[in-house]
């Protein structure tokens, strides 16, 4: 039976005045230390108003006075875990089971305390327990969406970390050549993570270079519709489906060589063989000898050419959209200028000219030229040189390398391009760009020049 003024304290906590629920109630404790019902409420309130410690001290000591009473444990269980001693928590809520099997309290402070001491497979089983003696109890179900939920999430990282080293591995047997262990690393990684955006593109990108457009553009086409910003995996697709766009969009180039900028050096120097700034180098200095003036270096990446121009030139400027690459040139000081811009708004902006402009490795991205040509051929001085290099095709015009989604340029193309641009003086010299996947990529070293 409640006493008058435990009523008096319930009533002013129902209308919202818990301060006062708790002076009262602090009294009552006070003057009828054995009214349990009293110490129950008064130490619920303290945990209601967030005094925890105060909470825990009272009813440390409450509870030696009353060790049979499993709701007082309960609530000396809770303020215990919201100090920080969760250990403590579990033993005095498993002792207010013992002592009352079926208090809902009991239960919902034992729970917590499990599922706090990370037993969450515990937690369930006894959740299953809990629930049979109070189906319809909203703090049970609240739990079970909890532990649910992190069930979900651990699986869902647990999924996540193996799929991403599975992907990091297909990278890497990838770049060493080995395409076939790739692909299988890859579907591993899709079986994890059917919709993992990466696992797909790269199967796709790596099925491209294995010559099965039709499958590559079916894992494309997932990646894509995963993520639609993913620029590489767009590029791809269009290659991939046969409609690849008249040139690269900046996106995808920015994306891909900012994921690449660490490495690019090496392992465009060890493991595809790339000697093109040196080439280059050469065959514009044999032209002119070693005096090839300012030098604007469009899509300068790393600074490859600004290296091998040290000694030739004057001072080298140098252009790129991707901030990673720009940040590697930069560190080799050989460039009085670095700008971060698409090389077509950077020549449609500049009013400087100069007596040398190269572009090695970088028309790739581009399958139209004409306007290019023609900014070029604005930005060189009279006489002026534009040594670039490029990837071949005996198809008429340009096309891309459905393997690689890079794009080539017949000579034809070149020539006539080249000529209408204003830069008719061109000279022609064989090369191989690069060796990728032990095959060597043919392509050409042009150098033209503007007339006086
Ligand atoms: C294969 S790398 C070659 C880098 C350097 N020329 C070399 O030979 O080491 C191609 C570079 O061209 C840049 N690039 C491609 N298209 C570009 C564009 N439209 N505007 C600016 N930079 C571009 C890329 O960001 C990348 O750094």
């Amino acid at each position: 039976m409640k006493s008058p003024a435990l009523k008096e304290a319930a009533t002013l906590w129902q209308q919202g005045n818990a301060e006062a629920a708790l002076a009262v109630s602090a009294e009552l404790v006070a003057e009828h230390p054995v009214d349990v019902d009293a110490a129950v409420f008064y130490s619920g309130l303290l945990l209601h108003l967030g005094r925890y410690e105060a909470a825990r001290d009272w009813l440390e000591e409450t509870s030696i006075q009353n060790p049979e009473n499993a709701s007082l444990l309960s609530n000396l269980s809770v303020a215990q875990r919201k100090c920080g001693q969760v250990v403590e928590a579990l033993e005095t809520a498993q002792r207010a089971l013992n002592l009352s099997p079926e208090l809902l309290a009991a239960w919902n402070a034992f729970l917590v305390a499990l599922i706090e001491t990370d037993q969450g497979s515990k937690a369930k089983a006894e959740l299953r327990k809990a629930l049979r003696l109070h189906p319809d109890a909203p703090s049970l179900k609240h739990l079970l969406l909890q532990l649910e939920k992190t069930a979900n999430d651990s699986a869902t990282a647990e999924a996540n970390i193996l799929a991403n080293s599975l992907i990091r591995e297909a990278q890497g047997l990838t770049a060493s050549g080995a395409l076939g262990k790739a692909e299988t690393v890859y579907r591993q990684a899709i079986a994890v993570q059917p919709d993992n955006t990466y696992a797909r593109s790269g199967l796709g990108e790596l099925l491209l270079l294995t010559g099965r457009p039709d499958e590559a553009a079916q894992h494309l086409a997932v990646a894509l519709s995963r993520l639609p910003s993913n620029a590489r995996a767009r590029h791809l697709f269009a290659v991939a489906s046969g409609s690849p766009p008249s040139f690269a969009s900046p996106e995808y180039v920015r994306d891909l060589f900012d994921g690449m900028a660490e490495t690019f050096d090496n392992h465009l120097r060890e493991s595809l063989a790339y000697r093109i700034p040196e080439e280059l180098t050469d065959r514009l200095t044999e032209l002119v000898g070693d005096d090839l003036g300012e030098v604007l270096d469009l899509g300068c990446g790393t600074g490859l050419v600004g290296e091998c121009l040290a000694g030739h030139c004057d001072a080298v400027d140098g252009v790129d959209l991707s901030a990673e690459m720009l940040m590697q040139a930069r560190a080799k000081r050989r460039y009085r200028r670095l700008c971060l811009s698409d090389i077509g708004r950077f020549l449609d902006e500049e009013k400087q000219l100069w007596q040398t402009v190269t572009a090695a490795d970088v028309f790739v991205y581009h399958g139209k030229l004409d306007e290019l040509f023609g900014k070029i051929q604005r930005a060189l001085a009279p006489k002026g040189l534009f040594g670039f290099s490029v990837e071949v095709t005996t198809a008429e015009g340009f096309d891309v390398d459905p393997k690689s989604g890079r794009y080539r340029h017949s000579r034809q193309y070149l020539q006539e391009t080249l000529q209408a641009a204003g830069l008719g003086d061109s000279r022609f010299f064989e090369t191989t760009i690069r060796h990728e996947s032990g095959r060597p990529i043919a392509g050409l070293i042009v150098v033209a020049g503007k007339h006086a």
